[in-house]
């Protein structure tokens, strides 16, 4: 679910008609705060019986009014580098409720971590434990890790590129590394090895791969049991699926239904579950609203929109393939969408293929897409954006990045101002270093 609807052939985010947008320079991202909270606290009551710490994962959506209206609601956050634990800070999200995985943490990141007192590091790897506990016991600070464990499950249906539980990768440890890395580091008196973290992919289609890789995480702190490691936390990760299409994902209650029982025993002898979602929350909360500059005609058939946006503010088609549905914002009654749908069923669409003005032949929204007659200036709303969007842009072809808005019923608030010439040389200097 989230707010943005057409009503009478015009798109709304909340009570906002972003007809009454028209006079803000395209492109920008909106995003529908409603919609934030709505998903937070669905999947959090989706989820109730286990009582779990949900850490948005912030690398999805990381604008300070989102944080902070989300730490508001209780969230506590996943992050992945010093960056975003500057940013969850700011948010004023409690230190105990951050979770840091990331297989790359400097020396400096992790001491701002330990100086901050964040409640888990996620670690993914033996030399990045042997860093942290280093660091940890010159500080003379006890931490608490998770060891992120790689229980080679994933779902097939994931992107290659976004899939990240299979045996052999740069996340976390294989499984049957596990009970030598506890034997080597679980009873270390600075980074203490008190739980389990794994994160299989993103998105995953369906429960059966959680299911999967938390049976064979239950078993191993079973194993570990026995062998005198306790474990107090379980981090299932995130990966929940967002509706690029209309019901094209599971709801949370059907992913709670196969991974609830499950976890339910565990939690009932005190293992705390974690939980790390993003898209599920952030992806369906934001658009990514454009203007048509031309319509290219290549033949009969086939035209190509040029947009004032394209890979270098959400690169998700570019670099994974990825579907975003795509509808003009003021289409008129006759092509009022209900329901978002790759090849949408109404008399008097044209096809088109959806492009931006980056030189890369790799710079499109979509290809192939059925929309009403499209012309310039006309503008169009890529959805499914919040999540993995705005993070994502680049200054790509000295593009400034798009301003952020958020609306909360009938307000419209700037979040982040679009950034300007100006800002694209902001960093530029020319100062001689002197070497050592
Ligand atoms: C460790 C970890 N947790 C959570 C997430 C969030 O995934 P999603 O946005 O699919 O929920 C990611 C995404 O890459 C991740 O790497």
């Amino acid at each position: 679910m989230d707010y943005f609807k057409y009503k009478n052939g015009r798109l709304f985010c909340e009570e906002i008609d972003l007809d009454r947008m028209s006079g803000i320079k395209t492109p920008f991202y909106l995003y529908s705060w409603n919609t934030f909270k709505e998903h937070f606290l669905r999947f959090k009551e989706s989820f109730k019986e286990l009582d779990p710490l949900i850490c948005f994962a912030v690398k999805t959506c990381n604008n300070l009014a989102i944080l902070k209206g989300l730490a508001r609601l209780g969230a506590g956050m996943d992050i992945v580098s010093g960056g975003e634990l500057f940013l969850s800070s700011r948010a004023g999200v409690p230190a105990d409720r951050v979770v840091y995985a990331g297989v790359g943490k400097t020396a400096e990141e992790i001491e701002l971590s330990i100086d901050s007192g964040i409640g888990f590091f996620n670690v993914e790897s033996e030399p990045e434990f042997i860093r942290i506990e280093k660091i940890a016991r010159g500080k003379n600070k006890i931490m608490n890790a998770l060891l992120r464990v790689n229980p080679d499950e994933y779902d097939k249906n994931t992107h290659d590129k976004t899939t990240t539980g299979k045996k052999g990768g740069k996340f976390g440890v294989d499984l049957e590394h596990v009970p030598a890395f506890f034997e080597a580091h679980g009873k270390s008196d600075y980074l203490k090895l008190t739980g389990i973290h794994i994160h299989i992919g993103s998105p995953i289609y369906s429960a059966e791969p959680y299911t999967r890789a938390i049976t064979k995480m239950i078993d191993l702190i079973g194993k570990l049991g026995e062998k005198g490691f306790t474990i107090k936390y379980l981090d299932i990760g995130g990966g929940y699926a967002a509706d690029y299409e209309d019901g094209a994902s599971p709801s949370w209650d059907e992913y709670s239904e196969s991974i609830a029982p499950l976890l339910q025993p565990i939690a009932d002898n005190g293992i705390k579950i974690i939980m790390e979602p993003g898209r599920t929350i952030s992806a369906n909360a934001g658009i990514l609203v454009t203007s048509v500059q031309y319509v290219k005609k290549v033949d009969q058939d086939r035209n190509i929109i040029i947009t004032d946006t394209g890979m270098h503010h959400l690169i998700r088609p570019a670099l994974y393939n990825a579907n975003h549905f795509i509808w003009p914002a003021n289409p008129g009654e006759a092509f009022s969408v209900t329901e978002r749908r790759f090849d949408p069923d109404f008399d008097g669409l044209m096809e088109y293929d959806i492009a931006g003005p980056i030189c890369e032949s790799s710079d499109y929204l979509a290809k192939g897409r059925k929309l009403p007659p499209v012309a310039p200036a006309d503008r169009l709303a890529v959805f499914t954006a919040g999540a993995y969007g705005m993070v994502m842009s680049s200054q790509y072809n000295a593009q400034p990045r798009p301003a952020e808005y958020m609306v909360d019923e009938d307000k419209v608030t700037l979040i982040r101002e679009r950034e300007n010439y100006g800002d694209l040389i902001s960093k530029q200097c020319d100062r001689v270093i002197t070497l050592g």
